[in-house]
């Protein structure tokens, strides 16, 4: 079986969230339970990119309405990331230092056609194309509806929505972009007026995932518009759980952090993390440590923040570290706020994947307000590090936590309200006040099983179902 999976993000090549962290490790997983599983997606000019070596195997153009584009499709040399990765590189379009932008109709349309040109023409057949999120839409649609690609028309396609408030749109007079559109079929890529990628791939795609089950079933009366398509669809959409890369996320062997440890020397392990960073932002390591790491935008409760550790810091008796970037005013607002509790609170502005990691080995807790949160990752890399998880109710976050009160191991919220988090934050103190119990937890979470081993083997499985 050979699955390609087509995503604009994918790590350690190029990341702006966990869309990436997911197509760099499932594929590895899914490669060692014997299928084949590659990787094909844009080339940026970027620090990895920069620093490692590409063969080219094609160069030709591509077509996009009236313009014939150079792309050349390379290879990654020396790879040692468990699957084949390619690139797609259209220099004057996708060859930039950022993944996403303004010009992102032209420039991740031209992606998708280069990518199923590219699959026309290779000698090895794919099985299955596993799209992900929006920017990868129309390819099911492709596949399915346009006579150039007419010979992909009994491959599987299926899509993977991590986030659902971002649907790709766009205007109908792009449509002569796609090539050769078929007015008649019009119906499968509009919602609502507009061109809509990922109500394309919901309509197009022989399965439709999404990186959690209560995400799943939370999109059907909540996601940005497409509650009926995906209500109405709802026989083909499956919930299939995220895992974590425990290879990369691995406290005995991680060579970001402080020092290494194992469930046996946790405490120690942990407590040298967490003077690290108590040293490195001016914080006390007597204090129990609260965390936020992610991006400042309202789908995390970002807004939420500056009220909210304001409230904490002045209430309570503890610490907050931040790592994350976004909305400029949020970015702003907690930053003023560290001249006003020097010495408790402290924020980086902007992301350091080696920070992130000493952060989940060293702080005592995990916010995650999340207002959306579709699977969540961080929750699943903080287990795994032994700090415990505060969370709101919602998506793969409800899938994932169970609360200390239930018998479980985390603290969650049903409101998100500051005044709600900061009760949770009060009932996590009362746990690290109770020293024994607290360290007993953190060493029980870390045993929680969140590897890909059984999701990588549900995919596969659902791959199955459509070759029967
Ligand atoms: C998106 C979602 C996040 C999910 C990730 C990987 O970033 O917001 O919840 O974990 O994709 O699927």
């Amino acid at each position: 079986m050979n699955i390609l999976h087509v995503s604009a993000e994918c790590y350690p090549i190029a990341k702006v969230g966990g869309l990436a962290d997911v197509v760099g490790s499932l594929p590895k997983y899914q490669n060692k339970l014997g299928v084949t599983s590659e990787v094909i997606m844009p080339f940026y000019d970027n620090a990895f990119t920069k620093t490692h070596s590409f063969k080219t195997i094609i160069s030709s153009k591509v077509k996009l309405g009236v313009f014939d584009l150079e792309v050349n499709i390379l290879t990654l040399e020396n790879n040692n990331l468990g699957y084949d990765l390619f690139l797609v590189d259209i220099p004057t379009l996708l060859f930039k230092n950022y993944v996403y932008s303004s010009e992102d109709t032209e420039r991740f349309l031209a992606f998708q056609i280069a990518v199923l040109d590219w699959v026309i023409q290779r000698d090895k057949k794919p099985t299955i194309i596993h799209c992900h999120d929006h920017h990868t839409g129309l390819i099911p649609f492709m596949m399915a509806q346009s006579h150039k690609y007419s010979q992909l028309k009994k491959v599987a396609s299926i899509t993977t929505i991590h986030n659902a408030q971002y649907q790709g749109w766009f205007s109908h007079d792009k449509v002569y972009m796609i090539p050769e559109f078929d007015f008649n079929q019009v119906g499968l890529i509009d919602w609502d007026h507009q061109i809509n990628p990922l109500a394309a791939a919901i309509k197009c795609a022989w399965k439709v995932t999404t990186v959690s089950p209560s995400y799943m079933e939370e999109l059907k009366s909540s996601a940005n518009g497409l509650e009926s398509l995906l209500s109405h669809e709802s026989g083909k959409c499956v919930g299939i759980l995220n895992g974590i890369d425990t290879q990369v996320w691995n406290p005995e062997t991680d060579d970001y952090i402080v020092k290494n440890y194992s469930q046996k020397t946790l405490n120690s392990g942990r407590n040298a993390n967490k003077d690290w960073l108590c040293k490195e932002f001016n914080l006390d390591p007597e204090k129990p440590l609260f965390s936020f790491i992610g991006r400042l935008v309202g789908e995390k409760g970002a807004d939420l923040f500056p009220k909210l550790f304001d409230t904490a810091l002045e209430h309570l008796d503890i610490n907050i570290l931040l790592l994350g970037s976004g909305a400029t005013d949020v970015e702003d607002a907690l930053e003023m706020l560290t001249y006003k509790y020097k010495g408790k609170y402290n924020a980086y502005i902007g992301y350091d994947e080696k920070l992130a990691h000493i952060i989940y080995a060293g702080a005592d807790f995990l916010l995650m307000p999340s207002r959306v949160e579709p699977c969540g990752l961080n929750q699943m890399y903080a287990l795994r590090y032994g700090t415990i998880p505060i969370v709101n109710s919602i998506g793969g976050l409800k899938d994932t936590v169970i609360d200390v009160e239930g018998g479980g191991f985390g603290f969650i919220h049903h409101q998100l309200t500051v005044e709600e988090i900061v009760k949770t934050m009060e009932r996590a103190l009362v746990l690290y006040k109770n020293q024994k119990k607290f360290k007993n937890i953190r060493k029980l979470i870390m045993e929680i099983d969140h590897s890909w081993d059984s999701s990588a083997k549900a995919y596969i499985n659902l791959y199955k179902s459509l070759n029967n």
